[in-house]
């Protein structure tokens, strides 16, 4: 490569590297402006075929991360079945996919229905000719306090999270275990639960998801060590912290309590639809071929955020001041026991 080649290249690098400064200053200023992105403004780091003649269906992939997912595993090489209810949102999914270069189908179907779900599974299955991979993203949420929450409404949200994500993976069983249909004998596929983290501590106003995604990782890690000894299947899980530009926050953060919620992030910025689904590709990939039995947490450390009881200099000053106290303190006698 000659000189001037090179210095293109530095001279385009250190341009992307002030964008990404000019993006992120953007962002420490307005946590949430990623909301009006129209794209994510990453490139993936992974090789553009690490998932080469995989076959991935979705539920909940034709929207939010559901939909980035379906993205970004076509852009590395995968086929895609996506499965949701409405049908008009799904064929604008599909027709999107396709206008990648992404082989892509959809079907309409309940996850709360194992008629659906198996309807859907063996459809994937006669499209493409195998499944490699299930990734539950379907879901349910609403902000409701306990005592405004009819039983039924906490039902059906565990029936979708919960109970839809069990019946995908009971239907998928067939077709991902090592020697299923289209597999070969020495090698199972992999199932992916979307969850979260609000249920690691408490959060308000969530109690059914909560429980809902408490089920979700209980099952990932069940299924883990069941299906991964018995079918050579790996089941592991993703826990989003909030991510800009999904449907789930603008219900959960709307526009009236965003700025409040802004001092208590870590990273001081919510993720992207992006973030959700590089870590997807990661634990579907090669890469993650020893992960079993793992929720991967994705949200800029935002769970372990507490708020600041003392400013940092008030710290300094009160170690200061504790430190004098206890040179200047007479030494203890000690005990002639
Ligand atoms: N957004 C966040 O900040 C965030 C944070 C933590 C976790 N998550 C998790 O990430 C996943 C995606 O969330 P999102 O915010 O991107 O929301 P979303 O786009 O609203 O995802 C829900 C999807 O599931 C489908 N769905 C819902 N009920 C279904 C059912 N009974 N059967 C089949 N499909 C169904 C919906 O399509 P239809 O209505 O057409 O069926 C929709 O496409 C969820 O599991 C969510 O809990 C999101």
């Amino acid at each position: 490569m000659g000189d001037r080649t090179m210095t293109q290249l530095q001279q385009h690098k250190q341009q992307r590297e002030r964008e990404r400064e000019r993006e992120r200053e953007r962002e420490r200023e307005n946590p949430f402006s990623n909301q009006k992105k129209e794209k994510a403004t990453m490139e993936s780091p992974f090789r553009d075929d690490i998932m080469k003649g995989k076959v991935a269906l979705i539920t909940g992939g034709a929207s939010g991360i559901g939909f980035e997912i379906s993205t970004q595993f076509g852009k590395h090489g995968a086929s895609i079945a996506i499965m949701g209810r409405r049908k008009q949102v799904i064929d604008s999914a599909v027709s999107n996919l396709k206008s990648l270069g992404i082989l892509a189908v959809g079907f309409q179907g309940d996850v709360r229905k194992q008629e659906d779900a198996k309807r859907v599974v063996e459809s994937t299955f006669e499209h493409f000719g195998r499944l490699d991979i299930l990734v539950n993203s379907a879901a349910g949420n609403f902000l409701v306090s306990p005592e405004d929450l009819s039983p039924n409404g906490f039902r059906t949200v565990l029936d979708i999270d919960s109970v839809g994500t069990f019946t995908m993976c009971h239907e998928a069983l067939k077709y991902l275990k090592k020697d299923g249909p289209g597999r070969s004998s020495s090698s199972g596929g992999l199932i992916l639960n979307i969850s979260a983290t609000l249920h690691y501590t408490a959060a308000w106003y969530q109690i059914h998801v909560a429980a809902a995604k408490a089920a979700v990782d209980a099952t990932t890690r069940n299924l883990a060590l069941e299906w991964g000894t018995d079918y050579d299947i790996r089941v592991n899980g993703i826990g989003p912290g909030p991510i800009g530009d999904t449907p789930g926050l603008s219900k959960l953060v709307p526009d009236e309590i965003k700025n409040k919620t802004r001092e208590y992030m870590p990273l001081y910025k919510v993720g992207e639809k992006w973030d959700i689904a590089m870590a997807a590709v990661y634990l579907a990939s090669d890469a993650g071929k020893y992960i079993n039995g793992t929720t991967l947490v994705v949200d800029g450390g935002l769970w372990l955020s507490r708020p600041r009881h003392l400013a940092k200099e008030a710290v300094r000053q009160i170690s200061r001041t504790v430190e004098k106290r206890s040179r200047d303190a007479p030494l203890v006698p000690r005990s002639k026991i």
